[in-house]
């Protein structure tokens, strides 16, 4: 391994960084160009649609279809940035390795911290909003209700969230059996919601009412910018696809498909549900409603039962999220386990299942702990911002790699580089310039968190510290 130790902006050659992954413990390579796809689909389609698109729609009103447009449009940009990355250095950190080979140690390090606010924290999150769901669903289809003692946090009047306790472990469980059976599980989902929203774009289209669209902006044409800042909640997830190279059989071929391909799918999904949902009630209804489809169906097609199979439908596709937004938080910690930012022990791999087992269980109750207490909220604004800072990152390292190692392979390339790359950043720039300061500031916080933890244990421990390194090593006295 070419070591480059220039302190905390040291760089991994991008070449040394896949020969890495082919030694020591190895992932299965299991996952064709379909169950790449799927994964992609699986992870993006879920809470963003079936609960956040309410907030949106309170804020920007049936304009909230011009905000999904635009957060698909920032999301593809960024999404050819990580195509051309995931293709040309197909390892399982995605931006963090990514910022590895481009930005230096200490912006890796910051950007993986940053990636577990994105997927750790929101899987936390998604598991309430699939609680949520479950009881809805036991309500309509059934009558019953879960005491709420054990089913709400106690922000919000409970004491704590089995069922989300529950979902989140078990889909641990199967994460750590094999990524083959996940993956098929995954796409078993994905196959549902697609079915689920299709029913739904169907009955809105019968039932569509014009009307509901006048006042187009009752807030203002401003809104649209604020509520895509929320709305891209929906999008986040096309990036776990990435996080799949070392398990793909085709990388370079398959990753950019699949990244491109989810995210266009989920789009065209995503407007035309929009479009049912304005075109069946008032947007000022949708905001109200903690089950917004559903409800939509009920109140603008006079579709009782609806509920019921709106609310599996995103049960089905929560349970699809968490499974692929928890599998991409296993293999970015993997990979900075591996590279000694945390400890390398948990860099291990399931002798029978090929899965990094220790990690995936440590995650899951850690994650499992964290759903049991807290509220859905303010955690989505937070994972955004997150997301859209790691999504920035992504197209800078574009931009700098095409400079710094012109001449490496890229079975995909961005068109128009940096063009392109600089328009993803800059719409990026934009969606979080219209968050509210309070998400800043707690921002603000995890990555000064995230800092201390670098330069506490990850900068003594990384393996491009001359001691930590194979090679010949530094004595103590040499030691800094
Ligand atoms: N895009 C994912 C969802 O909407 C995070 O649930």
């Amino acid at each position: 391994m070419a070591l480059r130790d220039s302190g905390i902006f040291a760089t991994r050659d991008a070449t040394d960084l896949v020969d890495d992954t082919q030694q020591g413990p190895q992932l299965k390579r299991s996952v064709s160009a379909l169950g790449l796809t799927a994964l992609g689909v699986g992870a993006i389609i879920g809470t963003g649609i079936f609960v956040v698109i309410g907030e949106g729609a309170a804020i920007a009103g049936p304009a909230v279809v011009l905000s999904f447009v635009l957060a698909a449009v920032t999301c593809l940009f960024s999404a050819l940035s990580y195509a051309e990355l995931a293709s040309s250095v197909p390892v399982s950190g995605s931006a963090y390795t990514y910022s590895y080979a481009t930005l230096g140690e200490l912006v890796a390090f910051i950007i993986g911290w940053d990636l577990i606010l994105e997927y750790g924290v929101s899987v936390a999150a998604v598991a309430v909003g699939w609680g949520g769901n479950l009881n809805v669903f036991l309500e309509s289809a059934f009558g019953l209700e879960l005491p709420a003692a054990i089913s709400a946090p106690p922000e919000d009047g409970g004491v704590f969230n089995l069922p989300a306790v529950v979902i989140v472990l078990a889909v641990m469980l199967l994460l750590i059996r094999g990524t083959r059976e996940s993956a098929r599980a995954n796409l078993v989902m994905v196959v549902v919601k697609l079915v689920v929203l299709t029913f739904f774009i169907i009955a809105a289209a019968v039932s569509f009412d014009p009307d509901n669209l006048t006042p187009f902006t009752p807030n203002g044409s401003g809104e649209i910018v604020a509520a895509a800042g929320i709305i891209f909640f929906a999008y986040i997830g096309f990036d776990a696809v990435s996080t799949a190279s070392e398990e793909s059989e085709k990388p370079a071929r398959d990753l950019p498909i699949a990244i491109i391909g989810s995210l266009v799918i989920s789009t065209v999904f995503y407007i035309l549900v929009a479009m049912g949902a304005i075109g069946l009630v008032p947007a000022s209804d949708l905001g109200e409603s903690e089950a917004p489809l559903a409800d939509a169906l009920q109140d603008g097609a006079g579709l009782d039962w609806a509920a019921a199979v709106l609310a599996f439908g995103a049960i089905v596709a929560i349970t699809s999220v968490l499974l692929v937004i928890l599998y991409g938080q296993t293999r970015i910690f993997f990979a900075m386990c591996r590279d000694g930012l945390f400890p390398r022990s948990f860099a291990t791999v399931h002798p029978r299942y090929g899965t990094p087992a220790r990690l995936t269980l440590a995650f899951g109750i850690l994650i499992a702990v964290l759903a049991a207490f807290v509220p859905l909220s303010e955690i989505v604004q937070l994972v955004n911002i997150g997301t859209l800072f790691a999504f920035v990152l992504v197209n800078v390292g574009v931009i700098i790699l095409r400079r710094t190692r012109p001449d490496m392979k890229r079975p995909f390339k961005v068109p128009f580089s940096p063009v392109f790359p600089i328009i993803g950043i800059l719409l990026c720039v934009w969606l979080m310039s219209d968050l509210p300061l309070a998400t800043w500031i707690r921002f603000a916080v995890w990555l000064l968190i995230g800092f201390v933890i670098y330069a506490l244990y990850s900068y003594k421990h990384s393996k491009l510290r001359p001691w930590n390194a194979s090679g010949p090593s530094l004595s103590k006295q040499e030691r800094p």
